[in-house]
């Protein structure tokens, strides 16, 4: 076979890979010629990994576990959904925001954040300059039609929120909504999360406060720490979600606050880590690496200040 009838083979393949991928009613070439699926069938949630993921991976965080074992699995298993599922993520560095939608991520879809249905937008990375704002809307919201439009389960993340430019994640708005379609194109069954540090200086005070009173932290409860959240985001005339209307709308199902983190849980996360390497779990190791993090407030020092974030490092320097 010369070169020019190889290619036209290979080009009569493709093109009929793509067509039987467009009009695959019973999903059969989608589920044996290509790695993953937008087949409901197969993007469930996986309930059961998900409660060992949260009990073994989110330390100190009693709150939003309650949150992401309830409204995800609520979610998932919901066909007919009347809006899409969308959750806020507030609260200081290091206390497992990004990570907890990667939890959601590995307990929907097999390839967990490297689905194909996952896309995570990073402000400073995706959106950087002032000046392209009306570009990035329009891209922004063609990205969201065309991956919805492709699978109805689709994910959104949006990280570093407090950082976005308000038009652009005003634009995003119709997505969220109680809309049946738009567009033809029905939005409800995604998932959209936004993850910001805006509220994080409250609800360490919240934590703080309960700490110095001698409380338990598992004591706080959401709706204390919602009208915290509510009253933060709507003052703070720099967060990007004030003075939107996704709060008097009721866009967000549920502003989920992630509390400081204590010693104790940077002892939890390190014996983690070590378990994710392989290593044997070392009380000794994991509270040697924990005491050389930095504490605050400066007099009490009860919370790390970059919560569990650079233990990966410091573990590289003990281990
Ligand atoms: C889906 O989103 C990604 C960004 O995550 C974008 O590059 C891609 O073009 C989108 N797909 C469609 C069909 O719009």
């Amino acid at each position: 076979m010369n070169a020019a009838r190889l290619h036209l083979l290979l080009h009569v393949f493709l093109s009929a890979g793509v067509l039987v991928h467009a009009f695959d009613p019973f999903g059969i070439f989608c589920k044996y010629f290509t790695e993953e699926c937008c087949d409901p069938e197969m993007i469930v949630v996986n309930a059961k990994g998900l409660q060992v993921d949260v009990q073994s991976k989110l330390f100190g965080q009693h709150i939003a576990s309650r949150i992401i074992l309830k409204a995800v699995t609520g979610f998932i298993n919901n066909n007919n959904p009347k809006k899409p599922l969308v959750l806020s993520l507030h609260g200081p560095t290091g206390t497992g925001k990004s990570f907890y939608s990667q939890l959601i991520a590995d307990n929907i879809y097999k390839e967990g954040m490297h689905s194909n249905f996952v896309h995570v937008f990073t402000s400073q990375l995706h959106f950087p300059y002032l000046t392209h704002v009306d570009t990035y809307k329009s891209q922004l919201q063609q990205w969201i039609k065309g991956n919805v439009t492709n699978c109805g389960r689709s994910m959104f993340i949006f990280d570093e929120m407090d950082k976005m430019q308000r038009g652009l994640i005003d634009s995003i708005k119709p997505y969220l909504d109680y809309n049946q379609k738009l567009d033809g194109v029905s939005y409800r069954k995604a998932i959209f999360i936004f993850i910001s540090n805006d509220g994080g200086e409250e609800i360490t005070q919240t934590a703080l406060d309960f700490w110095k009173a001698g409380r338990d932290r598992e004591e706080l409860e959401l709706r204390g720490l919602e009208t915290v959240l509510y009253e933060s985001v709507f003052n703070n005339k720099k967060s990007c979600l004030w003075d939107s209307d996704w709060i008097k709308d009721e866009l967000v199902d549920f502003f989920v606050p992630f509390l400081p983190l204590e010693y104790r849980h940077v002892v939890q996360c390190v014996l983690a880590e070590m378990k994710a390497r392989g290593v044997p779990p070392n009380q000794n190791v994991a509270e040697r690496v924990a005491k050389d993090l930095v504490y605050y407030p400066k007099t009490e020092r009860v919370f790390s200040s970059k919560g569990c974030k650079t233990i990966s490092n410091k573990w590289d320097y003990y281990g």
